[in-house]
């Protein structure tokens, strides 16, 4: 095998990206209140703010989309749809969404009320605010290294099965109406979860009589994080890997931005036929009728094809290999990631990175400026401002859109960060000790929460972590 691996694609279509002086960008982020999400992305020149929506389909994927049927009841995109989801998932029912949240606010409105309790290993953050919106408690229950970034181990995203099966003795099986398993664990990291732990999560559901469901939205990364990490799995496809996953849950959400490689979509599974009735009348209210729901019908084509072709092994190869490039030409030169890289994402620890930043004045936020800064960067904070004084880390993710930079856009960002690292010391949130460095206004918590108070829709649509 050669060493050197390659995009297994070539380019049919470019997208030209745009240069800015450090002066422009000054300018800019002065105008976007040093919040990253407010930049016009015509100014960003790579932009790592998310993996969500952002990847290039396939010459196969556009030209399903050309068969889309756009019937309102009974189109043959939602069969072909229908057919490529059970192949992999297996579940019975298949409930079409226009994102991954949107399947999160159908299965937690029908399944949870006040008073419930959901555990997860990491709930994300819309996953988070969709059961606690139903008046339920989202509980983060992620094995201990997967709070320490430092720490290395093959699975990090592990649920703490021990806690897991303290909460249900304490709580009951009638105050937990699911278990959740997020695959890979975006908000700790990217991490993925072993086939061990699915299991014994699994068998600690059926002991209780409480449904495990999925939060698939990176299922095929932890798939191959398996086959790589996990004795017994080596031979395996990660489609029958995906398959043997699912096949110990009772149903799954899934945003179909991430591992279904399209621009939008989503679905929501379940074994149980009076749940997915009731699902189903949910999804009419807001989605729309079960055989599109929220989607146009090339959309379910273009997923169809996109979840198979995120299961290719030389698609996982290089996607995988070209995360771990980035982390570890950054982390070789001593700067604090998240360790070992994750499937999507590199994640820096901003702590570590900017020690002389208080945790209170936003580090991660600091450091995400100046990368915009240096190098026209756009990243993102996952941290204290994302999740407020529960974050127990302060994160800056890179997240890899699947398919669109190549190995030079990666080593231009390991350029760029590796410049922001030889300067940190100088780095500050304090006007008075700035340089030329990222900084924000000494009343800008105060003005932020004044903005999110003002434009509700602000703190939802702005500030979440995609
Ligand atoms: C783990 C996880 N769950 C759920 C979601 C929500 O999906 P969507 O953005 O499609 O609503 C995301 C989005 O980033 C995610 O990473």
């Amino acid at each position: 095998m050669p060493r050197t691996i390659i995009e297994p694609f070539r380019i049919k279509s470019v997208e030209p990206i745009r240069w800015t002086t450090r002066v422009q960008r000054e300018a800019l982020l002065r105008a976007a209140h040093y919040n990253l999400f407010l930049l016009p992305s015509a100014d960003v020149l790579i932009d790592l703010l998310t993996d969500s929506g952002t990847g290039a389909m396939s010459t196969h994927q556009w030209a399903a989309i050309m068969e889309g049927d756009e019937s309102y009841a009974g189109s043959k995109s939602f069969d072909r749809f229908r057919i490529s989801v059970q192949e992999i998932f297996g579940y019975r029912h298949v409930i079409p969404t226009h994102q991954g949240r949107a399947a999160e606010r159908i299965l937690f409105g029908v399944m949870c009320k006040k008073g419930d309790v959901v555990p997860n290993n990491t709930h994300f953050d819309t996953t988070r605010a969709n059961v606690e919106a139903t008046g339920a408690e989202a509980v983060d229950l992620v094995i201990p290294e997967g709070r320490e970034p430092g720490t290395r181990h093959p699975f990090k995203g592990n649920m703490d099965i021990a806690a897991l099966e303290e909460l249900i003795n304490r709580k009951r099986r009638q105050r937990i109406p699911l278990v959740m398993l997020t695959v890979t664990n975006n908000s700790g990291g990217g991490q993925p979860v072993s086939m061990e732990n699915v299991r014994q999560v699994s068998a600690a559901c059926r002991k209780h009589g409480i449904p495990l469901y999925f939060d698939a939205c990176r299922f095929a990364e932890n798939s191959y994080f398996i086959k790589l990490r996990e004795k017994g799995y080596e031979a395996k496809t990660p489609k029958q890997i995906a398959q043997e996953m699912f096949g110990y849950g009772d149903g799954c959400t899934m945003s179909a931005k991430k591992d279904g490689m399209a621009n939008i979509g989503g679905f929501l599974c379940t074994n149980d036929d009076l749940l997915a009735q009731q699902e189903k009348d949910l999804l009419i209210l807001t989605e729309g009728y079960p055989t599109y729901g929220g989607l146009a019908g090339r959309d379910l084509e273009a997923i169809a094809v996109g979840l198979q072709e995120a299961l290719e092994e030389d698609y996982l190869h290089y996607r995988i290999a070209s995360t771990a490039y980035l982390g570890d030409h950054i982390a070789a030169q001593g700067v604090p990631i998240v360790q070992p890289p994750g499937g999507h994402a590199v994640y820096i620890d901003a702590r570590a990175f900017l020690p002389h930043v208080p945790v209170e004045q936003f580090p991660a936020v600091a450091l995400a400026c100046e990368l915009y800064l240096e190098g026209g960067i756009r990243a993102v904070e996952i941290g204290r401002l994302m999740f407020g004084a529960s974050a127990t880390m302060d994160l800056v993710r890179l997240a890899i859109p699947r398919r669109v930079y190549t190995q030079s856009h990666v080593d231009y960002v390991v350029e760029i960060i590796l410049e922001v690292w030889k300067k940190r010391g100088s780095i500050s949130t304090s006007p008075t000790k700035r340089r030329s460095c990222a900084t924000l206004p000494p009343n800008w918590n105060r003005s932020l929460r004044r903005t999110c108070a003002d434009r509700r829709g602000f703190v939802a649509g702005d500030i979440t972590s995609p």
